[in-house]
């Protein structure tokens, strides 16, 4: 079975995601976090945006797996933390606009969920991935709501941030990702909207948990 989960930047997709694939056993498969790891090699091998044949070698030499608790490996490393570090959130959304690397993404996704019931999480599961999902999924939160739960995750973790500044990045993620030309943010037209501006994590794990069952 596949769940496709697509949606926004800090909609809470990614924690309701894993909190839905746990539940029924199924492995989560974190498609942005695929994107942020070709980015950082990208970066570490300073591989220019613009040389379609630099991209396509270098898309060759990258091995992503995932572990068993779905923990992704860069060529046999582990990059859960680089992932989210600053250069790499800097940089994705232009990575992920490279068709070479769509390309290859989808075929690794595709891959991915052959032998395993899945909930994969992204932009385009539902419109490109998998535009036959068992289920699909579209998240959506307030903009000021985003950019609040984004802030309070970072002070969390003890980064130093602005609420304006991640307002400021929210908005023109979404509309670099929601313009693209290829695969852009976008609801499949089959796809069950979910706004989770006034759920909590649990509520919205809930909502999907009785949408499946109570189609079964
Ligand atoms: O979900 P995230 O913030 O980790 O995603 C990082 C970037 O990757 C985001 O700018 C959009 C892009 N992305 C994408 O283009 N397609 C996906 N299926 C998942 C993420």
């Amino acid at each position: 079975m596949i769940i496709a989960i697509d949606g926004p930047s800090a909609s809470g997709k990614s924690t309701t995601a894993k909190l839905v694939a746990k539940k029924l056993d199924f492995l989560h498969i974190d498609t942005g976090a695929m994107y942020r790891a070709v980015t950082l090699y990208f970066l570490e091998h300073q591989v220019p945006l613009n040389n379609p044949t630099q991209i396509k070698q270098s898309l060759e030499k990258i091995d992503l797996k995932l572990s068993a608790e779905g923990k992704l490996f860069l060529n046999g490393r582990d990059v859960a933390e680089a992932i989210r570090e600053n250069p790499v959130t800097n940089f994705v959304s232009q990575v992920s606009a490279i068709p070479a690397v769509r390309d290859r993404m989808v075929e690794l996704q595709s891959n991915l969920a052959r032998n395993h019931d899945v909930v994969m999480e992204g932009r385009d599961i539902g419109t490109r991935v998998f535009p036959d999902a068992d289920y699909k999924i579209f998240i959506v939160a307030d903009t000021e709501v985003r950019s609040r739960r984004r802030y309070l995750e970072m002070r969390e973790k003890g980064v130093d941030c602005s609420y304006e500044s991640i307002l400021k990045d929210l908005i023109e993620r979404d509309r670099f990702d929601s313009t693209r030309e290829h695969s852009p943010l976008k609801k499949a037209d089959d796809a069950i909207v979910i706004d989770t501006t006034r759920l909590t994590i649990e509520e919205q794990v809930a909502e999907i948990i009785d949408i499946i069952r109570s189609n079964q």
